[in-house]
């Protein structure tokens, strides 16, 4: 009996390659290395370089290593991105994934764990956001996400499979081990970014639109510590395995910040200060989305050990200074 983590290579699977070797699992990644780094899978995996759509090679795999559980990180995550190019976004998020049920279908694979995002409410109604509230994405990548969650609801009613999807809120932090961490070139999201700008590797940062309804009119996210996501995957699988029904739930902690107040938190842990751009909105960008976690606390057991902005900060600058030195050292 092994796991299948797809993307597990990249920023938020490895630390569920790692969460999933340290409770004893078999792990096997299938990643195409497109973002993501050979080195971030431990030499305790095994690691197949490749397609999610191969189906063919998923097949193959899911036979060979006896796969109990598929848990699906691949894909594209970057809200812009997907604004300018919606067509890779539904190849890349839509139309691979349904060939990745269907292979999880055809071999029986029983529990299938999925990672969407809060992208699917778009701007929520009500805040704290809980799972039963409108789905109105206003991206093509919260679009995308979204078909996929209705494909694996409909194949779950045709088919013997018991799916958990997952909805992040805005991931950051790193393995308080450094044991891995955000790795992205060319990053885009906030905390990575500021800490880039922390640790002198880019020159001040942008503050993406100033005149968004809020106190100090900055987006507002909910940012939940990757370490504490990945316990929830442990959690909502141990709960498949255990028997558990198909569902959706949230994943963030309840707590909203402005991009202010996470530029501030990352000046005071760090004791830097860098320059502040005030610019234009980016496009695709939801005004405030914060999570009501209390279903995946109730349904899980999910107990969150890192909830506090510093010290997602703290671990997230720590892995940036990990980066420069382990850069520095290759140069
Ligand atoms: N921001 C800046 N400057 C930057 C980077 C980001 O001002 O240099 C702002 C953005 O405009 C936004 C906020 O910081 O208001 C957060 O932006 P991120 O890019 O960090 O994250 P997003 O909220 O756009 O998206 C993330 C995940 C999605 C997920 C979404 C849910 O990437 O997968 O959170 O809220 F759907």
């Amino acid at each position: 009996m092994a796991v299948l983590v797809t993307g597990g290579a990249g920023y938020i699977g490895s630390h569920m390659v790692w969460r999933m070797l340290d409770q004893g699992e078999d792990v096997v990644v299938l990643d195409r290395l497109s973002t993501g780094f050979d080195w971030a899978v431990p030499a305790e995996a095994e690691l197949i370089l490749g397609d999610i759509a191969d189906q063919a090679l998923v097949e193959e795999t899911i036979a060979r290593r006896g796969i109990d559980a598929i848990i699906h990180f691949a894909g594209s995550i970057v809200v812009p991105d997907s604004v300018a190019d919606p067509l890779g976004y539904y190849l890349n998020n839509t139309v691979k994934s349904r060939a990745l049920i269907e292979s999880a279908v055809r071999c029986g694979v029983p529990h299938f764990i999925f990672s969407s995002t809060a992208a699917v409410y778009g701007t929520p109604e009500t805040s704290p956001v809980a799972e039963g509230a409108a789905l109105q994405p206003e991206s093509p990548y919260g679009t995308s996400k979204l078909m996929t969650e209705i494909m694996l609801r409909d194949a779950a009613a045709a088919h013997d499979l018991a799916y958990t999807v997952l909805r992040y809120f805005n991931v950051a932090g790193a393995d308080p081990g450094l044991r891995t961490g955000q790795s992205t070139k060319g990053a885009t999201h906030l905390i990575k970014v500021a800490a880039e700008a922390a640790t002198g590797k880019r020159a001040g940062m942008d503050v993406f639109g100033t005149d968004y309804p809020t106190p100090d009119g900055t987006c507002i996210r909910d940012y939940i510590h990757v370490s504490d996501l990945a316990d929830a995957h442990a959690a909502a699988l141990a709960r498949l395995r255990a028997g558990g029904a198909s569902i959706t739930a949230n994943c963030g902690y309840g707590k909203g910040y402005s991009v202010l107040e996470v530029i501030d938190a990352v000046k005071r842990v760090t004791g830097r200060d860098f320059e502040i751009r005030l610019g234009e909105r980016r496009a695709g960008d939801a005004v405030s989305i914060v999570a009501d976690p209390a279903l995946a606390k109730a349904e899980f057991g999910w107990r969150p050990r890192f909830d506090d902005l510093d010290t997602i900060v703290s671990h997230a600058v720590r892995w940036e200074e990990h980066l420069r030195v382990a850069n520095s050292g290759k140069a």
